[in-house]
């Protein structure tokens, strides 16, 4: 970790995240395309943050950083007290799987396994618990995101968009992590399902979880409590000029999940912890 790192870990305060001029251009032909051109920002803890703009203006290439699924040029990011650039090998793919849940536009479900193996699978990847433990956890956490039991055993080609994209969110829970990336999570669904999608990964939210949601919608932009506008590689209004927006109650939704939103999504047990433990010291804790 480089000096200006361990500053960044020990500043990060109220954020879940923070970046200084992180950067990532492609090489296109003879051009180059500034994808994500030296960007800095703070994701407050706790909150839901939109990334907001055109299509090609960098969202998915800046969430994919995030990620760790892309390595930046240069700049820093430190998440929940990681330095993610500085991260390899073992210590990436523990950072994915237990630091950050991914939710995708084409919900990214693996067709051969059921909804409830779908949700299984980053809790058996991080080597947490047996079987049975994981089906439970698994169990808990379709009925809190509202998918009726009947369809826990469904392959995702026999499950609705919008249920397909419930199962993406259970499974980008799975591990409990601090950060949800979703990306144009609701670009694949009607309008009155999207609506459902953003107030569940609205009711994420928490003190200890945040959600960074990419979209070109100006109306789901509208549900975060910060906005964040990326353009040719560039935030604006971000930290310090962000205004906070006055939380909205939750509208009443239609199809109610099996546990009302407030309670949030069950949490992982003691034992379960337990084991992902080794996961955690392979990030270097
Ligand atoms: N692997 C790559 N190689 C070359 N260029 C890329 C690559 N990935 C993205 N780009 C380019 O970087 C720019 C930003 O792309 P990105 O996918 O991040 O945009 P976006 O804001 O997510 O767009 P959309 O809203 O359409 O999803 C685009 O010009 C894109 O063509
Ligand atoms: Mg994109």
């Amino acid at each position: 970790m480089s000096r200006g790192s361990e500053d960044l870990v020990s500043d990060l305060g109220s954020s879940t995240a923070v970046a200084e001029q992180l950067t990532k251009h492609f090489k296109s032909g003879p051009d180059t395309v500034r994808a994500v051109d030296g960007v800095s920002f703070r994701l407050p803890r706790g909150k839901m943050v939109a990334l907001q703009g055109a299509s090609g203006c960098g969202k998915s290439t800046l969430l994919n950083l995030i990620g760790a699924l892309d390595k930046p040029d240069s700049g820093r990011l430190i998440v929940d007290g990681i330095d993610v650039a500085q991260l390899g090998g073992s210590g990436e793919v523990a950072y994915r799987r237990l630091k950050v849940g991914f939710v995708f536009q084409m919900f990214n479900l693996v067709p051969q396994l059921s909804a409830i193996e779908n949700v299984m699978l980053p809790m058996e990847l991080a080597g947490a618990g047996n079987s049975g433990t994981l089906q439970a956890r698994a169990a808990a956490l379709l009925g809190w995101v509202g998918l009726p039991p009947d369809r826990h055993n469904r392959r995702p080609s026999r499950l609705s968009g919008g249920e397909q994209q419930r199962v993406a969110i259970a499974r980008a829970l799975a591990n409990d992590p601090p950060l949800i990336l979703a990306d144009e999570a609701t670009a694949n669904l009607d309008s009155k399902t999207g609506a459902l999608i953003v107030q569940l990964l609205r009711s994420l939210r928490g003190e200890d979880r945040t959600i960074l949601i990419a979209t070109h919608d100006e109306a789901i932009a509208k549900e975060a409590d910060f906005v964040i506008v990326m353009k040719d590689g560039h935030l604006f209004a971000s930290e310090p000029k962000l205004e906070e927006q006055p939380t909205k109650p939750l509208p009443k939704l239609e199809e109610q999940p099996t546990k009302p939103l407030s309670e949030g999504p069950p949490r992982p047990d003691r034992a379960f912890w337990d084991s992902l433990r080794r996961g955690l010291d392979e990030l270097g804790r």
